[in-house]
């Protein structure tokens, strides 16, 4: 089977060296504000892909239950870490290409710096939107290439590729940058409608957050981002859409298929579950279960501990 390759988490501490020690206060507060405004107060079962080490969990906290899915085990065994073994709370690594879920088993998702690992990305909504409940609330947040920056450098002639096209640019290894109306475009074919567009981190410039307090910078981006249904140039965009149609709802309690031949629901029987169709066997470590097949197996290299953000448009400058 020919599957896109996977960006490769495992074993890197981007939580802590990204996030925590890597100046990105603004960047976390600004996604949660987004997140508030996008967000329904609540729900049964949210699907939250490309998980990380749960940086953004705490912020479902309206919903029943959520469903944490990574493809790197060590991000998904920090994320238990920091939020624990409660029944709230489910860990699977898998790949966002095979999602080992029955159709129809969740009514919201998020997937939040994660489609900029998509070489794919139609590919990965499409199965995003088979695991959706009819009418479920669908959060998308993806790097932008039509931003300012690049639109500066672009017309400065110290950038090759055209902020302007359609297609994604692919800036690092399976680091992408996508053109807002593409996105759109790939929603709407996957069954999503687009209800609502935020543009987030308008002020990512290390002069002006080192030199202006964070509550001010992150209440600028508020405001300005109140315009996302009507421009798009900041580096990074947050989506709001439904999905449409009437499509598949497995019964309650079923929740797992095989990612392998897509037989379900497969029994939930940690320590190992079994797909009866297709022999495959998948183990449950930790409260992990892990759905990985080996023909996902990340190609990239692992990657270093504490990168650098290959993200052009992550740096400040
Ligand atoms: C930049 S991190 C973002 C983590 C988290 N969403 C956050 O914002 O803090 C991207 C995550 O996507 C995961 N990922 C990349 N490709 C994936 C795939 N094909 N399937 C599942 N997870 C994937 C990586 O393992 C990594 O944890």
């Amino acid at each position: 089977m020919t599957t896109p390759p996977v960006c490769n988490y495992e074993g890197s501490d981007y939580q802590s060296s990204f996030w925590e020690h890597g100046g990105r206060s603004y960047e976390d507060a600004c996604e949660a504000v987004a997140l508030r405004r996008l967000l329904p107060p609540g729900g049964k079962f949210l699907l939250e892909l490309g998980a990380g080490a749960g940086r953004n969990t705490p912020r479902y906290a309206g919903y029943e239950k959520v469903m944490l899915l990574d493809y790197s085990h060590t991000q998904l065994e920090q994320a238990r870490q920091r939020l624990g073994d409660t029944d709230r709370y489910r860990y699977v690594a898998a790949d966002i290409y095979h999602l080992p879920f029955m159709p129809g088993v969740f009514d919201a998702a998020t997937m939040i710096r994660t489609l900029h690992h998509m070489a794919d990305a139609r590919r990965a909504l499409d199965q995003v939107r088979s695991v959706l409940q009819p009418r479920a609330t669908f959060i998308l947040e993806f790097a932008s290439k039509l931003n300012l920056k690049a639109i500066l450098r672009y017309g400065l002639r110290r950038q090759s590729w055209s902020p302007f096209s359609p297609e994604p640019i692919e800036f690092a290894a399976l680091n992408f940058d996508f053109h807002p109306a593409t996105v759109r475009t790939w929603l709407q074919l996957s069954g999503f409608a687009i209800e609502r567009q935020l543009t987030v981190s308008h002020l990512r410039i290390g002069w002006l957050k080192r030199n202006l307090p964070l509550k001010l910078l992150v209440w600028l981006d508020s405001l300005f981002s109140l315009t996302g249904d009507l421009w798009q140039l900041t580096p990074s965009v947050f989506i709001r859409s439904q999905a449409t149609g009437q499509t598949a709802v497995a019964d309650p309690g079923h929740l797992f298929r095989c990612p392998a031949c897509g037989h379900g629901p497969l029994a939930d029987t940690p320590p190992e579950l079994h797909c009866e169709s297709c022999g495959q066997t998948y183990p449950v470590q930790n409260g992990i279960y892990d759905f990985r097949l080996k023909y996902s197996e990340p190609v990239s290299q692992p990657l270093p501990v504490s990168p650098a953000p290959v993200e052009p448009d992550e740096s400040d400058e």
